[in-house]
């Protein structure tokens, strides 16, 4: 018997209405529009308002999803949320989200941290999970509350994260040729501190001291996180593309990790592809980390740049620093 494909149902995506522009954060540090766009491409974030949770977001960008699936929680078996930002340091978000969703008992729960590659991640173990046949029906979800761990005094990392949350619901299919055609996930763990937060972990729990020095912040070293950045995400595609037999100019649509628009066109420029066939709204979000690729192919799909037959291709990067790539035909 051919074993039956993996295949998203439906998306969702859900962004805080607060929009903070680059305007309006270079009031409050030594920096400028001009800067924030032309070193990035980001114009302007969503934050979420005061009391707006990580979860709250998910839960938004999940009912988006099953109600585009037309589905209902109850049909939902697998919840893997990635996040790095998850509403406790314990429970996972998942099993919040699980409860605010109304999802099952029998619904297996949990967080997966790959920062910015998470939804990448989250998706390829949803559908080995899936292709098991022990569960049915997934719903994975990526969502951030970055403002919550950005030093909004450090001009080098607070202008380019924003918050959000998107999602799809993963089912099984009898149809040939459809779904996940294959992904391709990795690390470069000896690269760790290049993008990490010093404290509040096992290694150094929260203390006085470390709260005072800012130790809770995103750290980034943003020049090797850069080239790191270009290099894995070109690699991975490559790869991917290689194993599957199928060459760049064979995806109609890239969604990338929207971290900067002078990576994606680094990338364009390394796969000899028009930027027409990437989709970008880094000016619109900044870099969402785990949310940004659910928000982008949530986008993608209902302004019609994803057509049944195409093949997109997901590519992210993160901090790990971890990489990873999927091919869907839809
Ligand atoms: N406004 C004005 N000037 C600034 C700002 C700012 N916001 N930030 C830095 N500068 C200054 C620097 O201090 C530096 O000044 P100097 O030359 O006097 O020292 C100058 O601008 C140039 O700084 P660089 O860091 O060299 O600028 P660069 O062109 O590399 O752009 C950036 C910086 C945008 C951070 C870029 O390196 C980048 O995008 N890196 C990748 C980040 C990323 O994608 N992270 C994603 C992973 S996130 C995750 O996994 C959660």
């Amino acid at each position: 018997m051919s074993q039956r494909s993996t295949v998203i149902l439906g998306t969702g995506s859900y962004a805080p209405a607060r929009v903070l522009s680059n305007a309006e954060l270079a009031q409050t540090i030594d920096s400028s529009d001009e800067w924030i766009h032309t070193r990035s491409g980001i114009r302007e974030r969503r934050i979420a308002a005061p009391g707006e949770m990580t979860s709250d977001m998910a839960v938004v960008a999940a009912k988006n999803a099953l109600e585009d699936a037309k589905l209902t929680a109850a049909d939902i078996d697998l919840l893997i949320v990635a996040t790095i930002t998850p509403d406790l340091p314990m429970p996972a978000a998942a099993c919040i989200i699980q409860h605010k969703l109304g999802l099952p008992t029998a619904t297996a729960c949990f967080d997966l941290n790959a920062a910015c590659s998470g939804f990448i991640y989250a998706f390829d173990t949803a559908c080995a999970m899936l292709s098991s046949g022990r569960y049915r029906k997934a719903l994975v979800i990526g969502v951030e509350k970055l403002s919550s761990i950005v030093d909004w005094q450090d001009r080098t990392t607070c202008v380019l994260f924003g918050d959000g949350a998107g999602a799809v619901v993963v089912g099984l299919s009898d149809q040939p040729g459809v779904g996940l055609i294959g992904t391709k996930l990795g690390a470069y763990g000896e690269s760790v501190d290049l993008l990490y937060i010093p404290a509040g972990g096992s290694s150094r729990p929260a203390s006085g001291t470390s709260v005072s020095a800012g130790d809770h912040f995103i750290k980034m070293k943003g020049k090797e996180v850069f080239k790191m950045a270009v290099r894995a995400m070109e690699e991975s595609a490559r790869d991917i593309l290689e194993q599957h037999g199928l060459t760049a100019t064979q995806i109609g649509l890239v969604i990338p990790h929207q971290a900067n628009l002078r990576i994606i066109e680094a990338i364009a420029q390394y796969l000899e592809l028009p930027m027409d066939r990437f989709f970008v709204n880094v000016d619109r979000y900044g870099n969402t980390s785990a949310a940004s690729i659910p928000i982008a192919l949530d986008e993608a799909r209902r302004s019609g740049r994803i057509r049944a037959g195409d093949i997109t291709l997901l590519v992210a990067f993160g901090a790990g620093l971890t990489y990873g790539s999927a091919l869907i035909r839809w």
